[in-house]
């Protein structure tokens, strides 16, 4: 079994950020404890049929009980950095500053001392997916207000953590918060079942839904990067980014109507929430021509937000540095009128088409593309310039029955996956690009959000029956493991 390193780590420069990553809900359970309240995650895991496998998130690493342990793992990783996200609801309990949880301010606080006397810088997503009920139940990212209170909550956040951390990030992945969970879309139905936010009441078609919750996530993010800069940063220098999916295409033919297809997916999966923030303050313009024309079609006033000139300001260059989870490339290809079509295939005019390629573990969507992630990185440099990227997940699951895996510590699969990533990035570092780190997505197996247990992404494995939900690495964790080491044995060498 191949457990060779890349082998162009001589690239990769002395600061480079070597970290792994996990979220809040996706890793403490403990919901209601020490203080926390819900979130809409904790509402749709208790709708029967939402979590494939029932599992209950509760129950997944109890992180809020062995977050001490979890140091030791991500230690003997030998990474500089953790990325982790806090839960907004554990730190304000009804989601906003009325009353602020000091148990929830420790818990992250000692979590970051913690890191830090183990020599590892944390990196804290400050929303990654766990609204807090209470304001959902208010109209979550479809209220404008929700610029405000995720304002509020990240000041928090810069007042209690601030003197720890150097590296913020303030969303993970906005498309996804736009399109489940906070919204209830029509093509989810198991997430239209419940909650469903009665859009009449604010003057909300479903149609519409997605483009303003995106639309005020952007706001937001922009709110809280201008407070920063204006109230923190003097004292605090630090930097903070947004994370975005990864995306590329791949097309089943080269036929000019593909190809445009691909391109349009691009701008309506990636440009969407990039260009406003790292372009030129406003969407893409495909995007606008293309929704205001369905608009006056539909007889709305409008679908695709628009910013004014002040939001334009406050949003453009609204980032220190471009977060990147990426995980494969996509098979794009002409539009087909299908009833499981996404709004965005539906409006963007592209379809994708399932490919006959290889599967990594089973019928599991992922597959290993690290040309994908090259292609992303030059998406990048053609349209915002030489702005810093840090990958900020990269991993695969191990998705097959045991009995086929055979042994799932001998995860040979994620460290093919690894290399190859890791390669690709030595190779676009070497061409130039602005390549600050790469995040190896997941520290340990946890709650794969609808999967639940069933898909795991972990470095280490967890026994989710075992009372201490016990740790064991996996190979991969090894393979990261000596991968960092050499790393830093080639900077010392040449420094010599
Ligand atoms: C999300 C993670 C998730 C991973 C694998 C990412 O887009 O940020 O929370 O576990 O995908 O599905």
């Amino acid at each position: 079994m191949d457990e060779s390193l890349p082998r162009n780590l001589h690239v990769f420069p002395k600061d480079f950020i070597w970290a792994s990553a996990t979220a809040a809900y996706q890793i403490e359970g403990g919901s209601e404890e020490g203080g926390e309240t819900l979130s809409v995650w904790d509402h749709l895991r208790r709708i029967p049929g939402c979590i494939k496998d029932n599992s209950d998130s509760n129950l997944s690493c109890e992180g809020f009980k062995h977050w001490k342990q979890d140091v030791q793992l991500l230690k003997a990783l030998g990474v500089t950095h953790y990325r982790f996200s806090v839960s907004w609801s554990r730190i304000l309990p009804t989601g906003k500053t009325d009353k602020i949880n000091e148990q929830g301010v420790e818990f992250y606080r000692n979590l970051c001392l913690e890191l830090k006397a183990n020599g590892i810088e944390p990196i804290i997503t400050m929303f990654h997916y766990d609204f807090p009920i209470q304001l959902h139940e208010e109209g979550g990212f479809l209220n404008r207000k929700s610029i405000a209170w995720f304002t509020d909550f990240a000041r928090i956040c810069f007042e209690k953590f601030g003197d720890l951390v150097k590296t913020w990030v303030t969303f993970n992945e906005i498309i996804p918060n736009a399109s489940f969970g906070v919204v209830p879309m029509e093509n989810l139905p198991k997430f239209a079942l419940d909650p469903v936010i009665p859009l009449e009441q604010w003057n909300i078609t479903k149609r519409q839904a997605p483009y303003l919750a995106a639309h005020h996530q952007i706001l937001a993010h922009a709110s809280v990067y201008r407070l920063y800069k204006e109230e923190f940063y003097s004292k605090q220098k630090g930097k903070i980014g947004i994370v975005s999916g990864g995306r590329a295409a791949e097309t089943p033919d080269e036929s000019k109507e593909s190809l445009e297809a691909a391109k349009r997916m691009i701008n309506w999966q990636f440009l969407w929430m990039n260009e406003p923030i790292f372009g030129d303050g406003d969407y893409p313009k495909i995007m606008r021509d293309r929704m205001d024309y369905l608009a006056e079609k539909e007889g709305l006033k409008e679908i695709l937000p628009k910013f004014t000139d002040e939001e334009r300001k406050m949003v453009k260059d609204s980032a220190d540095f471009i977060g990147i989870n990426w995980y494969l490339s996509l098979m794009v290809g002409k539009y087909r009128n299908d009833p499981s079509n996404s709004f965005m295939e539906n409006d963007g005019d592209y379809s994708f088409y399932s490919d006959n390629n290889e599967k990594i573990s089973g019928d599991h969507w992922l597959r290993n593309t690290p040309n994908g992630l090259i292609e992303c990185f030059k998406t990048i440099r053609d349209n915002y310039g030489n702005v810093p990227i840090l990958v900020s997940e990269n991993g695969c699951a191990d998705h097959l029955p045991v009995q086929i895996l055979g042994d799932p510590l001998n995860d040979y699969h994620r460290i093919r996956y690894i290399r190859a990533h890791v390669e690709a990035i030595g190779k676009a570092i070497a061409d130039d690009l602005n390549i600050i780190g790469y995040t190896a997505w997941s520290l340990m197996d946890n709650f794969e959000w609808e999967d639940g247990f069933a898909v795991r992404f972990g470095l280490y494995r967890v026994d989710f029956d075992s009372p201490e939900k016990t740790r064991t690495p996996k190979k991969s964790a090894f393979f990261y493991r000596n991968l960092i080491d050499e790393q830093k044995k080639i900077v010392e060498k040449t420094e010599l």
